[in-house]
């Protein structure tokens, strides 16, 4: 494992951090029993992994503590989030509080090393920044949690205009980022903010279902090219983005996707989410290993930096 600062928290992480949301949610969202999502997280410390992020809307924070009940405390980093309730349009302190609390509850923790606000849309913000954040901030004081972070909602927010404006207030010691190889406007809108204040960075969706679906990729390049989006060749083949596969570069779709994300200035750790064993170590061993190409890079840049909003799709409600 390659290991990193999580910005100005200090905290040292793995560069690979598991994510326990998504389409998967560590396989329960595929049908798999808790004990198998157990042994993903526990075959994740086994390959150095000491980040974990989950969220009281993901279902999984119970998996999460039962699997880290005879790990060090200190050898691990636990990132949970609370959410607006479904039919609200503005978060409340007292029910995000009481969503902290329960979160400590069904992880058996404590306190959580990161806790985040999830999914803020712009039009929260305001009132994140001015009520919910200091009212967080005095949990924190309680020992609660450690470090307060922020989540965007990107299939709301393509434009990242939230995280743009919270980016510059000084509350934030972490944010989780939407970027992917066909969805590079963090490059700008985010990350030269996120840098100059130190502020960590998850990424989220590297692979989400573009890049774990070929066919719904390729649907996607046929939409695109009808637009004029992309150039007509990429919607005339099955694979458009195979240029991307050859000796001295990627080894599969998913490692490109996993090994672009990694190596972008900007990037602290790449949350992967997955049910898979196999997926796991593969995904592993792609975010570990060194930047793709330097002329595939340029290639992606080229073809696909403009694009706004492109698979960020959202798996059904409680895995977002
Ligand atoms: N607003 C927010 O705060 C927010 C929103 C979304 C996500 N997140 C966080 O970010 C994390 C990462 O997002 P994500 O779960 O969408 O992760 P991701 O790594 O971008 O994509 C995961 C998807 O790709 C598949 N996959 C993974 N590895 C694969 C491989 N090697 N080959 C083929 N398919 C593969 C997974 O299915 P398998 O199970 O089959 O591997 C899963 O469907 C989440 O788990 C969550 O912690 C936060």
């Amino acid at each position: 494992m390659q290991y990193t600062t999580l910005g100005r928290t200090g905290l040292n992480v793995s560069v690979a951090g598991l994510g326990c949301g998504g389409f998967s949610r560590l396989g329960l969202g595929t049908g798999q029993s808790a004990e198998h999502a157990a042994g993903i997280i526990r075959q994740a410390l086994d390959l150095g992994v000491n980040l974990i992020d989950t969220a009281a809307a993901y279902g999984t924070e119970a998996v999460v503590g039962a699997a880290l009940r005879d790990v060090a405390r200190d050898s691990v980093v636990v990132c949970t989030k609370a959410s607006r309730q479904p039919g609200d349009t503005t978060f409340s302190a007292d029910k995000v509080i009481a969503s902290l609390d329960a979160s400590l509850q069904r992880l058996g923790l404590d306190y959580v090393d990161v806790f985040q606000l999830h999914a803020v849309p712009p039009t929260a913000y305001d009132q994140v920044r001015e009520v919910i954040a200091p009212a967080l901030l005095r949990e924190r004081d309680k020992g609660k949690f450690r470090f307060l972070g922020i989540t965007e909602t990107a299939p709301n927010d393509p434009e990242q205009h939230m995280l743009n404006r919270a980016m510059r207030d000084d509350m934030w010691d972490t944010a989780m980022v939407a970027f992917h190889l066909m969805n590079q406007i963090a490059r700008t809108q985010v990350f030269p903010h996120t840098l100059a204040n130190r502020i960590g960075t998850l990424i989220m969706f590297a692979v989400r279902g573009i890049f774990a679906r070929p066919v719904q990729l390729a649907a996607t390049m046929r939409e695109l090219a009808a637009a004029g989006d992309v150039p007509a060749w990429l919607a005339e083949t099955d694979d458009p983005l195979e240029f991307l596969v050859h000796p001295d570069g990627a080894s599969s779709l998913t490692d490109a996707a996993y090994r672009y994300v990694r190596h972008e200035p900007g990037a602290d750790v790449v949350l992967f989410g997955t049910g898979d064993a196999a997926h796991l170590r593969t995904n592993v061993a792609s975010i570990l290993k060194p930047p793709l190409p330097a002329a595939d890079r340029a290639k992606l840049q080229e073809l696909f930096s403009h694009l706004r909003g492109v698979g960020l799709e959202a798996p059904p409600a409680r895995a977002r």
